[in-house]
């Protein structure tokens, strides 16, 4: 069955039927007929689109064939058969779907868009972690480079860290690079967090802590997102103190101190099923700015409390513009070294296979 690509004036309809409240009308009108050549050369080329939930809202709702969290955008570039693959997201994303497809072209429409997460760790240092704690088994976030993945045992989203981390028969885990994250895994499995800058902790403590049901201990590393950073107790404070009814959701990169003080914590994919699922007078999302208004042009009759300084610059390198260059251009195209590859694929197939 072939699948018309729908006309502009199709695309500009629906975007603007979504998106009316947050996008000037002419920049609608531009950006649907972006859209619409997308689409037309995505179907010529038969590529698929995969589009993160952080996307710009315009770009999330025209032109991507699957969206969703990290995990979610993993599980759907372990299966999808087209060639090329655009990612709509941030490096390390486009290196997991390479990782997954060698042999099909994977785009990543902008050429940087880093993460301060990936940037915060280098192989060499988990090497040098590695022989600090021998034995013990690393498990890194997928918001790592191909060669940090390659070095570790078991890669882990923000969705399914906790559950990596238990499925792990181990009393002491190393854990990378996010240290938020690695405190709120902790947190929910009365697990302890050591930095490597501090002495481990020594074995009789170990045993008395595992006697008040403290089973092991993380090791845990100083990366963090510089988007959720940002977010302090005091902002939930002053939403709550205006709007006492609002719901507040944080994703797991915010402080244990900020998801403490949420009512929900969970991956970017958690957070918009929580919203959609729910019925509160309104929401407010500790998170990149675009994810509340996705969500919203789905569901109209959701009010979203907007917090929005925070942007993620790294994923708004990601634009209609550049995803057509990409497209046209082949522009840029994913390497994973073959050697880094392969454990890489290790790392990431074991996540798959626990979660
Ligand atoms: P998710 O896995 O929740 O989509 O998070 C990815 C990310 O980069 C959040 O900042
Ligand atoms: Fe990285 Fe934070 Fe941007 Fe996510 S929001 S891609 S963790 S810098």
């Amino acid at each position: 069955m072939t699948v018309e690509t729908p006309s502009i004036e199709d695309t500009y309809r629906d975007l603007r039927s979504k998106l009316a409240d947050v996008v000037p009308e002419p920049e609608l009108a531009l950006k649907a007929e972006l859209a619409y050549r997308i689409n037309r050369l995505k179907r010529e080329r038969g590529a698929v689109i995969l589009g993160h939930n952080y996307m710009e809202p315009a770009l999330f709702h025209s032109v991507c064939d699957y969206t969703g969290d990290s995990l979610e955008l993993s599980r759907v570039a372990a299966t999808t058969e087209a060639d090329p693959i655009v990612f709509c997201g941030v490096r390390f994303m486009a290196e997991t779907a390479k990782i997954l497809n060698p042999d099909r072209t994977v785009l990543l429409p902008a050429q940087r868009a880093g993460c301060s997460l990936a940037a915060s760790i280098t192989a060499a240092d988990v090497r040098e972690l590695r022989r600090r704690y021998p034995g013990t088994p690393v498990v890194t976030y997928v918001n790592t480079y191909a060669d940090v993945k390659a070095e570790s045992d078991v890669c882990c989203t923000s969705s399914n860290a906790a559950q990596v981390v238990e499925s792990l028969d181990a009393e002491q885990v190393i854990f990378l690079p996010d240290e938020y994250l690695a405190r709120n895994v902790a947190a929910s499995s009365s697990k302890q967090i050591v930095f490597p800058s501090s002495q481990p902790v020594p074995q009789e403590r170990r045993a008395a802590d595992a006697s008040n049901g403290l089973q092991y201990e993380i090791v845990g590393w100083h990366g963090r997102c510089e988007v959720h950073e940002q977010f302090t107790v005091q902002d939930i404070r002053d939403v709550r103190a205006q709007f006492p009814d609002v719901v507040v959701l944080a994703h797991p990169e915010c402080s244990p101190e900020v998801v403490a003080a949420s009512d929900f914590s969970g991956s970017t994919g958690a957070m918009s099923r929580y919203v959609t699922e729910t019925d509160a007078p309104r929401y407010l999302l500790l998170t990149e700015c675009s994810m509340g208004d996705n969500i919203a042009a789905e569901a109209h009759d959701k009010e979203m409390v907007r917090l929005c300084s925070v942007r993620c610059p790294h994923m708004n390198e990601i634009t209609l513009e550049e995803v057509l260059a990409s497209l046209r251009e082949n522009r840029y195209q994913i390497e994973v070294e073959p050697r880094v590859r392969a454990r890489a694929r290790r790392a990431i197939e074991r996540m798959l296979e626990i979660t």
